[in-house]
């Protein structure tokens, strides 16, 4: 444990007035993400079944639909004529041929491409080219898809229906985003549960009050979901870094001599008790119903970041009522360490090995998955 987290600094931290104290949330952790319809732990299938096929494609969000994963995480960004769309990176250049198809505009941001040119791209090929002892000829051509596509995606299949945990990404670059991600979702019916409750439907979380989870790391978009949005429950995503937790070292990457970002995300941690405390203050007070902190792997790796899940992290979160949604792990050690230290859901890119550690038995294989969706 870091000396910033031990008893005696907190104890300290509370005398020099950093913090109040603070009585245990009256209700448990599952009372809480039960209250709002979200199921615990939660598996949040991370840009789809990102491991088993490209991000954020049909076949990724069919996979983990069909896996039995709770949700379909996404990243919503805007065309430059208005579509909303999921696509993680500010530019397409890491996952589609925007270089052969648009070779001048191939650092320029997705939002200065119309519909109609990101509907020519091919989003499948990279992968097969990055994990060749994952790729698939189906994987060819597969496109960017829509919020639309999206939402059909999670509404196909009779037996299971997943719910949407939809991240405003870079919003700055998208003025009014939640408000027209509002429209859309009220669009197509989906702010409002359809019947059945988390606990007496055995269709999924999909069909009840906590079929949509908004997510975004930026406190002015919070604002906004919640203006918009009000009674659908959101997370502020946490990491130590611009924008989020001030960090105790001001020593950047590039001066840090460390061989990889993972090594150096590892040594960093936040500036003090208080400092994270404020931020989990901070969500609670915009009406957030959980943070989304970012975890340490222990393979590292390029989505290890700074380790804001431990336990004594958790509790304070859990005692100010909040849940706790970890990103992104995908190894069965990191799902036991995240758990054991009291998270309430994960976000994975292997929906499939979550299933599993928490022995919900996904009823077909990801090979067979895959091919039944003509993949
Ligand atoms: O949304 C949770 C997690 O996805 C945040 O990181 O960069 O993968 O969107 P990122
Ligand atoms: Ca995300």
């Amino acid at each position: 444990m870091p000396a910033t987290f031990t008893k005696s600094a907190l104890l300290l931290a509370l005398m020099m007035g950093l913090g109040h104290a603070q009585a245990a949330s009256p209700i448990s952790p599952v009372e809480l993400a039960t209250k709002d319809g979200i199921p615990h732990p939660a598996v949040i299938a991370h840009r789809g079944a990102s491991f088993d096929a490209p991000e954020s494609t049909a076949a990724a969000y069919k996979v983990a639909r069909d896996l039995g994963a709770d949700y379909l995480e996404l990243d919503l960004q805007r065309s430059k004529d208005g579509v909303l769309f999921a696509l993680h990176d500010n530019n397409l250049q890491r996952t589609t041929d925007v270089a052969t198809k648009f070779p001048e505009r191939k650092d320029s941001p997705a939002n200065e491409f119309t519909w109609k040119e990101l509907q020519t791209l091919d989003a499948g090929s990279w992968f097969n080219t990055a994990y060749p002892e994952r790729a698939r000829p189906g994987f060819v051509g597969l496109k960017i898809l829509s919020l639309d596509e999206i939402i059909k995606i999670a509404e196909g299949n009779p037996q299971h229906k997943p719910g949407l945990y939809i991240e405003t990404k870079e919003p700055k670059q998208f003025p009014g985003i939640e408000a027209d991600l509002k429209d859309k979702l009220l669009d197509k019916g989906w702010l409002s549960s359809v019947g059945s409750k988390l606990g007496k439907s055995n269709t999924g979380v999909g069909q009840g009050k906590g079929r949509v989870v908004l997510q975004t790391f930026e406190t002015a978009s919070l604002k906004e979901l919640q203006k918009e949005m009000p009674n659908t429950p959101k997370i502020l995503l946490l990491w130590v870094g611009e924008g989020s937790i001030e960090p105790k070292s001001k020593v950047t990457f590039a001066e840090s001599g460390e061989p990889t970002k993972a090594a150096y995300y590892a040594k960093q941690e936040p500036k003090d008790a208080a400092e994270f405390e404020k931020w989990v203050d901070e969500a609670k007070s915009l009406g957030a119903i959980g943070t989304g902190p970012s975890a340490q792997l222990t393979a590292l790796g390029d989505q290890s970041y700074s380790d804001l899940v431990k336990p004594e992290m958790n509790q304070l979160t859990h005692d100010k009522g909040l849940l706790v949604h970890v990103y992104t792990v995908d190894e069965p050690v990191d799902f036991e360490k995240v758990m054991s230290a009291g998270v309430d859901g994960i976000f994975t890119n292997r929906a499939a090995e979550l299933l599993k550690f928490y022995k919900r038995w996904p009823s077909s294989s990801v090979q067979d998955l895959l091919q039944d969706n003509g993949y």
